[in-house]
């Protein structure tokens, strides 16, 4: 049984065959109804405008029905961890929630930010993996607190319909935000790309390390695949050459569950990390990317968002097919 909870379960062939799906469903040449008479659940503890549309979207064009459901807010709030006493404010265990679920659902997507609250523990994503844990049914993450493979997927295939299955130089670049995000985004980028073969530079100030493991992980993948990883801490001279831009703000694990130290940390980095007109042009004409929501002349200015090189709206519009093709696999076993 196959979940879909990071991309690094996948081989470069898997990945590849999941981006000629897709872009077969964007041609509209795969019309398919594998999901004919199934339904899946989405499972938000977290807000979102793409993936939860674009999940809905997908499930009823391949022929199938989305149940939605919000931990604490149209649903029982959950715990996941083993063996506590529930006497606090969670009323139901995912032991229940998911083995109740998967006997009307075929899939369940779960949406879990991370917290901020706990490195240590986030990083092995609790709330994710108890749901995989519990299931007998494929499970699709929809961004946890280390991983978004779906955003990342749908990354790699702007990428692909821009410039082929060509290597290309993709700089990953964090950028400012007035308050410490989740890394699940640059974790999924990065490794996609290396998976993918691209030569990625992901540039971060000092401090914005990604976590050390995964960090090994993307350079061995980059190395079996192709590609090569360079990491550095200049903000101008990371965009010279490159062909793909994409940013994204982070916060620091140095930091982590306190953002005023964050906040202190971040001091004096706002005006050298956001993305302009002047670090574009020492690119080689890159596309801009960024997974949206962004926060405009925080992260990236409007020149830069507004130019013909910024692809954001084909990225978000690419979620819709890439999910449908990982749908359309993780379901065609006949779950
Ligand atoms: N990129 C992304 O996951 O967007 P949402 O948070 O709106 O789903």
């Amino acid at each position: 049984m196959k979940h879909f909870l990071t991309t690094l379960d996948y081989s470069f062939e898997s990945l590849d065959r999941l981006l000629a799906s897709a872009a077969r469903f964007k041609s509209g040449v795969e019309t398919g109804k594998p999901l004919a008479g199934k339904s899946v659940a989405l499972v938000f503890f977290n807000p979102s405008l793409r993936t939860r549309a674009s999940m809905q979207v997908g499930i009823y064009e391949l022929g199938g029905n989305a149940v939605i459901l919000e931990p604490g807010a149209t649903s029982w709030t959950l715990e996941h961890r083993e063996g506590v006493i529930m006497d606090s404010d969670k009323t139901e265990h995912l032991k229940e929630f998911v083995r109740v679920l998967e006997r009307y659902v075929s899939a369940i997507g779960v949406r879990t930010f991370a917290a901020l609250k706990d490195w240590e523990t986030e990083r092995a994503d609790p709330v994710l993996n108890a749901f995989a844990k519990y299931a007998t049914k494929p499970v699709i993450n929809l961004e946890s607190a280390m991983h978004h493979p779906c955003q990342a997927m749908a990354d790699m295939m702007t990428i692909r319909e821009r410039f082929g299955a060509k290597k290309k130089k993709v700089l990953l670049t964090w950028a400012w935000h007035p308050k410490p995000l989740p890394m699940a985004v640059p974790n999924s980028f990065a490794l996609a790309a290396a998976q993918i073969g691209h030569d990625i530079r992901i540039a971060h100030p000092e401090g914005y390390d990604l976590d050390e493991e995964l960090l090994s992980q993307i350079k061995s993948c980059a190395t079996a695949n192709g590609g090569s990883v360079e990491i550095v801490n200049g903000a101008e001279a990371a965009f010279e050459a490159a062909e793909v831009v994409c940013a994204k703000s982070w916060g620091s694990k140095n930091c982590y569950g306190d953002p005023d130290k964050d906040a202190a940390f971040r001091l004096g980095l706002r005006n050298d990390w956001i993305v302009d007109k002047s670090k574009m042009a020492r690119t080689a004409d890159a596309l801009f990317m960024h997974c949206l929501p962004v926060r405009r002349n925080v992260i990236v200015t409007d020149s830069v968002l507004d130019s013909p090189n910024s692809i954001v709206i084909d990225e978000a519009e690419n979620r819709l097919h890439v999910q449908k093709a990982i749908l359309a696999e993780l379901l065609a076993t006949g779950h």
